[in-house]
């Protein structure tokens, strides 16, 4: 059987909270897993639309990503929030509401994150032409007790999913990858899937 969780990925823009969300939702429904992501990119195109980034804001923000995921994690599902989430409050409250609620903190330097600068949204921020930008004008408050903690400028990405999925199981979200099972040959593949 599988269990609903939050798996909830906070850090700055830039840091792979997307990136590593869509692999790790991809890698769960693969073993037959309900998954939904829900982006902040995304969401403040619906459901968080017209919503800017001031700290209320930001607050009214991830409580309505937070709202959908608690219930979607009380219905079985896995819901995979991807959003910046500076405040360390906002976050508690979640963690206190919702069951399951696993936070992942992507701990990525901003000096490595002005380098990539994807987007383009660094190199703006510095030169003050985008206002109260995370990281560079605007506070982010790290989380003090993540369940995981990732650095993309350190791990690989495949490292970084397969830590992901580990956890899911260890926490028994998941069922054990057959591998890891008392009494399994080493050599068995990873074919455990959801009932
Ligand atoms: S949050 O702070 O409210 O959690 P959210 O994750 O939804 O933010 O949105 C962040 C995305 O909005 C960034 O990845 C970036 O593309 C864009 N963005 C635009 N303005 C800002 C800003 N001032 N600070 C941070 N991100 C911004």
């Amino acid at each position: 059987m599988s269990s609903g969780c939050t798996l909830w990925f906070t850090g700055l823009s830039g840091s792979g909270k997307s990136t590593l969300s869509q692999l790790v939702a991809t890698r769960l429904r693969a073993l037959g897993a309900r998954v939904e992501v829900l982006d902040g990119d995304i969401t403040r195109t619906l459901l968080c639309q017209g919503l800017g980034f001031s700290k209320e804001d930001r607050e009214e923000n991830i409580r309505r990503i937070g709202f959908v995921c608690e219930l979607l994690s009380r219905n079985g599902v896995i819901a995979i929030a991807a959003a910046i989430s500076p405040y360390r409050a906002s976050r508690d409250e979640l963690r206190k509401r919702i069951p399951n609620f696993i936070e992942i903190h992507m701990n990525c330097p901003v000096e490595v994150l002005i380098k990539r600068d994807v987007k383009g949204l660094y190199k703006k921020a510095l030169a003050g032409e985008i206002k109260q930008f995370t990281g560079i004008s605007d506070p982010y408050e790290s989380p003090t007790a993540p369940e995981l903690t990732i650095d993309s400028s350190k791990e690989s990405i495949e490292s970084s999913v397969a830590r992901i999925i580990q956890s899911l199981e260890k926490l028994e979200i998941i069922p054990p990858a057959v591998a890891d099972l008392p009494g399994s040959p080493t050599t068995a593949k990873s074919v455990s899937t959801f009932s």
